[in-house]
């Protein structure tokens, strides 16, 4: 199945090249497909910010390229380079708040900083790490389509209705995707026979984004309003629901797309199983539960305007980008160290101490 994977490779949205970070802007697509080029760890706070790049992973990664380039102006700069990019690190770790990747790649490059034997190239060694968690995003991308397609397959071994939300592909990360990628998989392993996509309103990461890779590969693809969700579970079968997390907390819970607990709520009510796909960068053990996960509200316009233009009263307005699915209503966690049915405490423990590898 790796292989086979490998062989359906064709987005990506990071390209570095020659010390620069290229990006597809996700806010065109799937209209244009225009690059951005970051210079700066302040060009790749505001890419984050602004949604040029957007996912958990990949806002992880970009982070870590960001850094480096931060860390290639403090040198010319002169001066006490490390205090300096201090500044750097609090730019990218403000650039958005609930993704745990974010910090994760943050603590990596810091952790590396660290290691740093006398001599050593400090702007080598951070290029190199963020490369390398660029690579190991990509083979905890293709670990984790192998475990869920599994788990998939235990279950029905012929064609099935999967559900998606949000965009978790190659978008979103830094290879095959999450979610996504275990759709793809799924795919390849003849086990799927349509991938509905809530829209998910209001960026339509689903719409634009989702169902534009998804076609683009042939997967049968099939686009509802985030509304009609219910509806849906009630009169397609749909065996699986399958998302990402930005965040996972000690317990299990989940903080992802907002829309994410709707679907696990209407999961459990339709007998639907319901499955989170993420690397163990996204769970965060300092956090007990999904309260304690800092969920982003982005401004009012989002909601109130649509590609620009005012198509809504001007009113007051509610929009988290994120929610918290609680762990007893997800069927299973897929890592690339495993996967962890029926999340709890105990078994993400587990899962990280390596005492229940797949
Ligand atoms: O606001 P976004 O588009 O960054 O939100 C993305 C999601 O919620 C994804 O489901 C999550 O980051 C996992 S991506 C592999």
């Amino acid at each position: 199945m790796r292989e086979r994977l490998l062989a359906t490779e064709k987005v990506k949205s990071i390209d570095w090249c020659e010390g620069r970070l290229r990006l597809l802007d996700q806010r065109r697509l799937p209209m244009q497909e225009i690059w951005q080029t970051c210079d700066t760890a302040a060009d790749v706070a505001s890419a984050i910010r602004e949604m040029v790049v957007r996912g958990a992973p990949a806002i992880g990664i970009c982070a870590a390229y960001g850094l480096a380039m931060g860390l290639r102006t403090r040198l010319a700069e002169g001066g006490d380079w490390r205090l300096a990019l201090e500044e750097d690190f609090r730019l990218l770790a403000e650039s958005r708040p609930t993704a745990a990747n974010l910090f994760w790649a943050l603590r990596q490059m810091r952790e590396r900083l660290e290691r740093l034997k006398p001599g050593e190239d400090p702007l080598v060694a951070l290029e190199a790490q963020a490369a390398s968690i660029h690579a190991s995003d990509r083979e905890a991308n293709l670990t984790m389509a192998q475990f869920g397609l599994e788990l998939i397959r235990k279950h029905r071994g012929s064609p099935q209705n999967l559900l998606t939300h949000c965009n978790t592909g190659a978008l979103a990360s830094g290879g095959f995707g999450t979610a996504l990628g275990v759709i793809r998989a799924a795919h390849l392993g003849g086990l799927v026979e349509c991938v509905y996509v809530g829209e998910t309103r209001p960026w339509l990461q689903g719409s634009r984004l989702t169902a534009w890779e998804l076609q683009g590969e042939g997967v049968p693809v099939c686009v509802h309003a985030d509304s009609a969700a219910a509806h849906l579970l009630k009169t397609r079968a749909i065996s699986w629901i399958i998302v990402g997390a930005d965040r996972i907390a000690a317990n299990g819970d989940v903080a992802n797309k907002i829309g994410t607990y709707s679907l696990a709520v209407l999961a459990m009510h339709h007998g639907v199983r319901f499955m989170v796909v993420a690397s163990t960068s996204a769970i965060d053990l300092t956090l007990e539960s999904g309260d304690d996960i800092p969920l982003e509200e982005r401004a009012g316009t989002e909601l109130l305007e649509v590609n620009g233009q005012r198509c809504a009263a001007d009113v007051e307005t509610f929009n988290p980008v994120f929610d918290i699915t609680p762990a007893d209503l997800i069927d299973v966690i897929v890592t690339e160290k495993g996967v962890v049915e029926r999340p709890s405490t105990a078994g993400i423990e587990a899962l990280l101490s390596h005492r229940r590898l797949h």
